[in-house]
């Protein structure tokens, strides 16, 4: 059986992710700093899947911590999930944005190379594109320029770290997977997006706004050069997304390779709101307020994942409407 470590294992897109590994008959390990998550998460893992995967609270800025876990156990791969992912918080805390994603990864990665770990698919993000200079985005578009905030430019140094280690040893293997939007939640009801705290993500927002948690949900600019001036982006079940991860997992080959994981069509912030009022059952109140701080939002962002469909054979399956009832199911649960 093939072990696989999981770092943010308990996250939003990780604690998705192990579910598919344990069903599709990987053992996993999860190591998380539960930073953004619950450890009550691997209790409802083993509700679906039948298994609590192993597990460690560990930090990867805990060099020490890591080494003991690949001294634990060997690993045939590693799924890198762990990492502050909040566009405006990462505009007031840069400095903790590059310490926990780009000195956490290299921390993984020189255990990883110590003890001859040479596999690992990581969470990257649109936001390496930066501005985008055509749309939809294709795989090959070019990166690193014009990006906007440093939580964008944080994952496009960790690319570029990757690619340095695929450089000099031929054997290493690298997929990095570049998320648009990921939304939604489990079909069980069991697992979803539950950050600590006010959500930053526009989904987690309206969810706990539409059941009464929080008030109502800000729109962040109404100017923007699009249909009804909010932002456009590509919004992508998780399922999707997790399915993505396990094509790639299995089809991993030395160097490092690139996918999109998107739709190749956008919706609005608007337009989200009214889905999620029809999923509702009634009109979701919203207020038009400044830009978000800095003006890290590209206006308009969706991609094509052609890459993706070619050489692993994944392509999306569900809706954003579907999402979003999922997400209502899951916020009943919480
Ligand atoms: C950003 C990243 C994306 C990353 C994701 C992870 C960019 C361009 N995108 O997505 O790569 O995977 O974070 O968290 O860096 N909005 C509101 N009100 C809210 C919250 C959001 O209007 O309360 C708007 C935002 O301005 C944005 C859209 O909704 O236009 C989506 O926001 P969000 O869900 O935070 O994701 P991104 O910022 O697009």
């Amino acid at each position: 059986m093939k072990r696989i470590l999981v770092t943010g294992g308990t996250g939003y897109i990780g604690s998705h992710t192990v579910v598919e590994l344990i069903r599709g008959g990987y053992e996993v390990v999860v190591i998380d700093n539960l930073s953004n998550s619950k450890v009550e998460v691997l209790d409802r893992i083993k509700r679906i899947a039948g298994v609590r995967p192993e597990f460690r609270q560990v930090d990867l800025m805990d060099a020490e911590g890591v080494r003991e876990v690949f001294a634990e156990w060997q690993f045939d791969a590693v799924m890198h999930f762990a990492g502050l992912k909040a566009v405006g918080e990462s505009m007031e805390k840069p400095l903790e944005y590059y310490e926990a994603n780009v000195a956490g990864t290299v921390n993984l990665l020189m255990v990883m190379k110590k003890f001859g770990v040479k596999r690992i698919v990581f969470s990257s993000s649109a936001s390496v594109y930066g501005e985008p200079e055509s749309l939809p985005i294709r795989d090959d578009a070019r990166v690193g320029v014009g990006i906007t905030s440093p939580y964008g430019r944080s994952k496009y140094m960790v690319e570029q770290v990757l690619g340095d280690w695929c450089m000099v040893d031929a054997e290493v293997e690298v997929t990095s997977l570049r998320y648009f939007n990921p939304i939604g939640a489990h079909e069980s009801g069991l697992l979803g997006e539950d950050p600590n705290g006010v959500p930053n993500n526009l989904v987690p927002f309206i969810a706990q706004s539409a059941a009464g948690k929080l008030g109502v949900v800000k729109v962040f600019g109404d100017d923007y050069e699009t249909p009804d001036g909010t932002c456009v982006r590509d919004y992508i079940h998780i399922t999707d997304v997790v399915s993505g991860h396990l094509a790639a997992l299995g089809k991993m080959k030395k160097g490092m390779q690139t996918y999109n994981l998107s739709t190749g069509a956008g919706k609005t912030v608007l337009e989200m709101i009214g889905i999620f009022s029809d999923v509702v059952g009634r009109e979701l109140a919203y207020e038009v307020v400044a830009r978000r701080v800095g003006g890290a939002d590209v206006p308009v962002l969706y991609a094509s994942a052609d890459r993706a469909s070619e050489e692993l054979g994944w392509r999306t399956e569900r809706t954003v409407e579907e999402a979003i009832e999922g997400v209502w199911k899951w916020q009943s649960e919480v």
